[in-house]
């Protein structure tokens, strides 16, 4: 039985030596050390061997056993790193042609970055903030009492379940949320009090449970303005609206205010722009959005000295200006991502 174990190893070990691709590595370790190989066998008849000599029979059947598992890792590394004929790559092939063109960026994206622009060249910074927001941020801090209907959890995509904690988690109903996180920021660290004004348009998704339709989507785009300074007013507001209106969509644009209410604002307004959306169209009024001087519960609950800052803010909605602008009749359109849509915008 030694012997024949001797001899089991030295064939095998030769065997191997002369083993140079992965597919033959393969078959040597099925013969020799698979399930039903030949040192298998060997082992199988360990149960045969007279008692005396079962430790020394199954010591030598183990330390082979070892010592072709270890020649066997040794051949596959070395056989790993030798170059394959069929696996070489011909760097001078000629590549494939591909038919679908370059990329492009979405229509939303595109108009995010024109507004941007727009509002950069009016010296408004970029800001952002987290679209999984808290009840704090999305509504206390906004002056929006816990009464206020848009506070219904039914209308909210809430996380943690209402009034599980002092302020539960939920996804950003508006990007006026990104006014607080601003405001916060500015006075943060510090003295704790506002060093300069505050200038930024913040862009970004918000959600809603609306059912979806040709005009709703339970995720769409705001963008929100906030200017904070000294002496700001109600002047400044209209003739920043109506500057963007011109620059954005050309010098017939006009812009209207419309008596609201908002808790964070106050004045509040809805606006109006008069605009020529596409060339092949008269100019019309489109609702926009909203706008008002920042209340001054709002300042200070964002530690800013309301007697001595104010500031406006105003929030639209995004998409309708993309749909309006690229005559998409169907929101839906915007977030399937066809190829056949993106494609064409
Ligand atoms: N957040 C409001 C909405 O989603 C829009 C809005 C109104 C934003 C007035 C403002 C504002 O900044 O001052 O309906």
């Amino acid at each position: 039985m030694l012997d024949q174990i001797t001899a089991l190893k030295s064939e095998a070990l030769s065997r191997l030596s002369g083993v140079t691709d992965a597919g033959s590595l393969e078959a040597w370790r099925v013969e020799y050390l698979g399930k039903s190989g030949r040192l298998g066998a060997l082992m199988g008849g360990l149960k045969d061997v007279p008692k005396d000599q079962k430790p020394a029979v199954g010591a030598a059947l183990n330390e082979a056993r070892g010592t072709l598992e270890a020649a066997l890792a040794e051949r596959k590394a070395s056989v790993a790193a030798s170059p394959v004929a069929e696996e070489r790559v011909d760097v001078t092939e000629p590549g494939r042609v591909v038919s679908f063109g370059p990329g492009r960026r979405h229509i939303i994206t595109r108009v995010i970055d024109e507004l941007v622009e727009v509002f950069g060249r009016m010296g408004f910074d970029v800001a952002d903030g987290p679209e999984l927001e808290d009840d704090g941020h999305n509504f206390v801090k906004l002056n929006i009492p816990p009464s206020h209907p848009a506070r219904d959890p039914i209308d909210n995509f809430y996380v943690d379940p209402p009034g599980s904690s002092a302020s539960p988690r939920m996804l950003r109903s508006q990007t006026s949320t990104v006014q607080i996180r601003v405001m916060e920021r500015a006075v943060a660290g510090g003295d704790g009090r506002l060093r300069g004004p505050i200038k930024v348009v913040a862009p970004g998704r918000v959600y809603r449970p609306d059912t979806v339709d040709a005009t709703h989507s339970f995720m769409f785009h705001q963008i929100e303005g906030l200017y904070i300074d000294r002496g700001v007013t109600l002047v400044d507001l209209k003739s920043t609206l109506l500057h963007f209106a011109r620059s954005y969509f050309g010098p017939e644009a006009m812009v209207r205010l419309r008596p609201s209410f908002f808790p964070f604002t106050e004045p509040s307004a809805e606006f109006d722009m008069r605009i020529r959306l596409r060339p092949d169209q008269p100019p019309r009024w489109i609702e926009l959005g909203g706008c008002g001087m920042v209340h001054p519960n709002v300042l200070e609950g964002c530690g800013i000295d309301s007697e001595e800052w104010t500031g406006f803010a105003f929030g639209f909605g995004i998409e309708r200006l993309a749909m309006g602008k690229y005559g998409i009749p169907d929101i839906r359109l915007l977030f399937q991502n066809d190829v056949r849509f993106l494609r064409q915008v």
